[in-house]
């Protein structure tokens, strides 16, 4: 079952990775800026282990929604689940929210995902996680903006996919 306003948003490399040593790849401020502007008001959805990757703890002005197995855990600032679709049901009535990660959690809602904003770095990186492979047979652009960064020099693009 496809959930339309569920969104995926993710920073990923040309080989799919997204993560090493429980931190990101590259730091793009512009796409810092970005990711805000974008999730700001929303629910945002991640799996324990990014919640403890942000260096502030949750993120103002969003529902935090956080996924953990373990039992009666919860977090501070957030709501916490304890299933995908659990996250599911939560966001049941918002316009649109915002899967942002880690890997496990892209993992199972990639499926069901009817939303992509893609930063899309054209590099390969080394890494210990990454993003399921993409068939972009199955998902339409939106938009799209190619650029490059300075501080990092390489070339990335801001692609935007609805799914069909
Ligand atoms: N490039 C990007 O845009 C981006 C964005 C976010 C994160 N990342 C990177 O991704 C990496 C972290 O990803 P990760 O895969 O290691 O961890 P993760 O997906 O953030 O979190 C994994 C945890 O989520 C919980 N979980 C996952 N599926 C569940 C389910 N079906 N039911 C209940 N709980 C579930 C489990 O918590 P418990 O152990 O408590 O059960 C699991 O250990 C880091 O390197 C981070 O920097 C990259």
């Amino acid at each position: 079952m496809i959930c339309p306003n569920i969104a995926i948003i993710v920073a990923i490399a040309q080989n799919f990775a997204i993560g090493k040593n429980n931190d990101l790849l590259f730091h793009l401020p512009n796409d810092l800026k970005r990711f805000k502007k974008i999730t700001s008001g929303h629910a945002v959805i991640m799996g324990k282990k990014t919640l403890f990757s942000l260096p502030n703890g949750p993120l103002p002005n969003r529902r935090n929604i956080v996924i953990t197995d373990v039992a009666g855990e919860t977090f501070e600032g957030c709501e916490t689940v304890y299933s995908i679709s659990e996250a599911v049901e939560a966001v049941r009535n918002e316009e649109e929210a915002f899967v942002i990660g880690g890997g496990m959690i892209y993992l199972q809602f990639y499926p069901i995902a009817g939303k992509l904003y893609l930063t899309m770095a054209h590099r390969n990186f080394e890494a210990d996680t990454f993003f399921p492979e993409i068939n972009f047979e199955e998902w339409t652009v939106v938009s799209r903006e190619d650029l490059f960064d300075e501080k990092n020099n390489f070339n990335y693009s801001n692609i935007d996919l609805v799914r069909g």
